[in-house]
C-alpha cells in the first residue's frame, strides 16, 4: 500500500539520451519549518515555494489542527497566521503525519512545552521509526509520552506545564532531535543548550535566527554548541524556498549515468550541510559543475548541470560527510552502480531507521537488478559495473519509501531491460512531479497495472 493510497506499481524503460531543465520543487526540510515557525510566530508570514509533497501537507494540516491559519493563495504560495510561542491550541483529533518522521518529530518537539495533549500517528513506514529519540530529550522539558512498545506511533505527548530548559548531547546525528529539542526550548525560561558532535543540516538555526530567536552556534572540542534564549516573540517572515538539493539529486543522477545526457536543474540550495553527495560525486570523476552560484533567501543556491559521465570511478565516500548526504545514499548506491569500482559508503548504520531500511532495500534491490552488494550494519559497497553495465529486468521493493522508489526507476532507464517498483505512490510525499519532470526529459516511465 502507498503511502494515501492503493500501490502504483511502475517501470522504468530503458530511455535516452535524457536532456532539458528539470524545475525540481522546493526543499522539504526547509518547507516543514516555514510552516512550523510561521505557526510560532505572531502575525503573518508568507512562504513562496513550498513543496506541495504529502509530508509537507500533512504538516500544513497539523498546523491548523494546533489553532494556526494556513492558507494556500497559489502554487507554492502560502500564507501561514501564527499563535505566537506557547500559543498552540489543543488539536480535537489524532494528528496524521502520514509518512513524514521530519513533520512528526518538529512537531512534537513544537508543543512539547506547551501544556496540551496530542496523539500522532502516521502511515505503517512511520509507526515502525522510533520516537523515543525525541521523547528521552523532551521528558528533560517535563513532557510526558505514551506510545507502543519501543517507543513507536501511536503515541500522546503532554507538554510540559511548567518546562525546565535543558542541555542536552544529541547521540546520534540527527537534524530532526537537534530541531525537536529547539523548537521545545522556545517555550521554556532561559537558555536550552543542544550539542552535536557532528554537524547535521542547520535550517532550524537558520531560520530560528530569521525569525527573531536568539540563538548562537559555539564550535567547542565536543561539537557545535547551539544556544538558544527562550520565551523569544517570533516575528512574522516572508520565506522563499530554495528547491530542493536531495530531490535534484535524481534528475542529476541521470544526466549521468544515461549516455549522452545533458541536464540543467537550475535554482538548487546548495547549504554546505546537504551537499555531501555533489562533493561526492565530483571525487568520482562525474561531469557535473555549478552554474551562476548565488545567495537566495539566505541559503547558497547554485544551477547544477550534469552530463553523462563514462569515466566514473568508485570511492571511499568519508563516513564523517553521511549527515550532509544522509537522504542521498539510496541515489549514490545507483549512480555507483554504473561507476567502474567499488564505492564504499561506511558510517551509515542511520540509514537502517528511515522511511525504511535503506541500506536492505538497496541492497536487494541492486541484487536483483544483477549487481554485485555487500553490507554490513553500518556499511554498504557497491560493486560498478560501468557505463551501460546494469542488467535490470526486475521488480524492486519500495517498502513505502519515495527515495527508494525513485532510485530504482533512476537504474531502470540505463539499464539494458526494464527496472520497475512494487508502489510508486510514496514519490508524491516530496517530489509530486517526478514522472512529468522525467518524461519532459525524455525518460519513458510506464504505470503498470497492479
Ligand atoms: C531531516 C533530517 C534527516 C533527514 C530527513 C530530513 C530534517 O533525518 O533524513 O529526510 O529535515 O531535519 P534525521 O534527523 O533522522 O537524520
Amino acid at each position: 500500500m502507498s503511502a494515501h493510497g492503493d500501490p502504483i506499481p511502475m517501470t522504468a524503460h530503458p530511455s535516452g539520451p535524457l536532456s532539458g531543465t528539470a524545475q525540481v520543487p522546493g526543499d522539504k526540510s526547509i518547507s516543514h519549518r516555514s510552516l512550523i515557525l510561521g505557526a510560532l510566530a505572531v502575525g503573518e508570514t508568507r512562504v513562496t515555494g513550498l513543496l506541495e509533497g504529502q509530508d509537507v501537507l500533512d504538516t500544513a494540516r497539523a498546523m491548523q489542527a494546533f489553532g494556526a491559519e494556513v492558507i494556500q493563495h497559489g502554487p507554492g504560495a502560502w500564507s501561514v497566521h501564527g499563535v505566537g510561542t506557547g500559543g498552540f491550541a489543543e488539536p480535537e483529533d489524532v494528528i496524521d503525519c502520514g509518512n513524514s518522521g521530519t513533520g512528526v518529530r518538529l512537531i512534537m518537539g513544537a508543543m512539547a512545552t506547551t501544556p496540551i495533549t496530542a496523539t500522532f500517528t502516521g502511515d505503517a513506514s512511520l509507526r515502525s521509526r522510533p520516537m523515543g529519540r525525541i521523547t528521552d530529550p523532551l521528558a528533560g522539558f517535563g513532557t510526558t509520552a505514551v506510545g507502543r512498545r519501543g517507543g513507536r506511533l501511536p503515541m500522546t505527548l503532554t507538554g510540559a506545564a511548567d518546562p525546565v530548559p535543558v542541555r542536552y548531547t544529541v547521540p546520534v546525528p540527527s537534524a530532526q532531535v537537534k530541531s525537536a529539542v529547539l523548537l521545545a526550548g522556545l517555550n521554556a525560561p532561559r537558555q536550552t543548550v543542544v550539542i552535536e558532535a557532528e554537524a547535521t543540516r542547520d535550517h532550524s538555526e537558520r531560520m530560528l535566527r530569521g525569525f527573531g530567536a536568539e540563538i548562537s552556534v559555539e564550535r567547542a572540542p565536543e561539537g557545535n554548541v547551539i544556544t538558544l534564549t527562550g520565551q523569544p516573540e517570533l516575528r512574522p517572515q516572508t520565506i522563499v524556498v530554495p528547491r530542493d538539493p536531495s530531490s535534484a539529486a535524481f534528475p542529476v543522477a541521470v544526466g549521468l549515468i544515461v549516455p549522452g545526457s545533458d541536464v540543467l536543474v537550475p535554482g538548487i540550495g546548495l547549504n554546505p550541510t546537504r551537499a555531501g553527495l555533489y562533493t561526492t560525486l565530483q571525487e568520482m570523476g562525474a561531469e557535473l559543475s555549478f552554474e551562476n552560484m548565488r545567495e537566495e533567501g539566505g541559503e547558497p543556491v547554485a544551477d547544477l548541470r550534469a552530463r553523462f559521465s563514462d569515466a566514473m570511478q568508485g570511492i571511499e565516500v568519508p563516513p564523517e560527510r553521511a549527515p550532509s548526504m544522509i537522504d542521498e545514499y539510496p541515489i549514490l548506491s545507483v549512480i555507483a552502480a554504473y561507476a567502474t569500482g567499488r564505492t564504499v559508503m561506511r558510517g551509515v548504520k542511520e540509514l537502517r531507521v528511515k522511511e525504511s531500511d535503506r541500506i536492505d532495500a538497496m541492497a536487494r534491490g541492486l541484487e536483483a537488478c544483477g549487481v554485485r552488494v555487500e553490507e554490513d550494519e553500518d556499511t554498504l559497497i557497491v560493486h560498478g559495473m560501468g557505463p551501460g553495465g546494469v542488467p535490470g529486468g526486475a521488480t524492486c521493493a519500495s517498502h513505502l519509501d519515495h527515495r527508494i522508489a525513485m532510485s530504482f526507476l533512476c537504474c531502470g532507464l540505463a539499464a539494458q531491460t526494464p527496472v520497475s517498483v512494487d508502489d510508486g505512490g510514496p514519490i508524491a510525499t516530496s517530489f509530486p512531479i517526478f514522472e512529468p519532470l522525467m518524461t519532459a526529459l525524455g525518460a519513458t516511465l510506464t504505470r503498470d497495472k497492479a
